[in-house]
């Protein structure tokens, strides 16, 4: 009985959410290749599917076009395999996005601080809702937001000060609880 859930579990695509800069791609590749799941990156599907790039589509379409493209391709997974998918830092927003991503797999929040959060984002020019010409308040206040959705999540995992090997060791051995 133990093992039968234990093997369900570990079975399941796993979809990282976290905020802009919170390293779930990078974090996604290494999990995805140690869990032996293929990776998507919902970024780079959506690049993909629409034939231009994301602050393309935020400067010609505006940000409501982009959050409907992001659902799109979370509903154009219908996967039957698991997969790990690394996911944009706005997914969180729709709640129709929480159902589909609920339906894939086990939903992962990335919790890093501040802090951490902002020196990744130095310099950050392909990521419209951080570029340098927002204040560092209204970046926050995006942050702020958007944390008490993020904890809708499944698992939290804590990802300060920590080598990328190490929260992929902590996922793989909580997602077999
Ligand atoms: C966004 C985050 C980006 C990308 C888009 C919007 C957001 O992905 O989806 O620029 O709203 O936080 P990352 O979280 O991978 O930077």
């Amino acid at each position: 009985m133990l093992i039968n859930n234990m093997c369900k579990t570990s079975e399941k695509t796993l979809v990282l959410v976290g905020f802009m800069g919170a390293g779930k791609s990078t974090i996604a590749r290494v999990l995805a290749k140690l869990s032996g799941r293929p990776l998507v990156d919902l970024d780079a599907l959506i690049v993909q599917q629409q034939g231009c790039t994301i602050p393309t589509i935020f400067a010609d379409q505006g940000e409501d076009s982009f959050r409907r493209y992001e659902t799109e391709a979370l509903r154009s997974l219908n996967e039957t395999t698991p997969i790990v998918l690394a996911t944009g830092g706005g997914i969180v927003g729709r709640q129709e996005n929480w159902q589909l991503m609920r339906r894939l797999g086990l939903v992962i929040y990335l919790r890093a601080s501040w802090e951490t959060l902002r020196a990744r984002l130095v310099g950050s020019s392909d990521r419209p809702l951080a570029s340098s010409d927002r204040s560092e308040a209204d970046i926050v206040n995006l942050l702020q937001q958007r944390v008490p959705l993020y904890e809708q999540a499944d698992l939290i995992i804590d990802t300060d000060g920590r080598e990328v090997e190490d929260v992929v060791h902590e996922i793989m051995t909580r997602v077999k609880d």
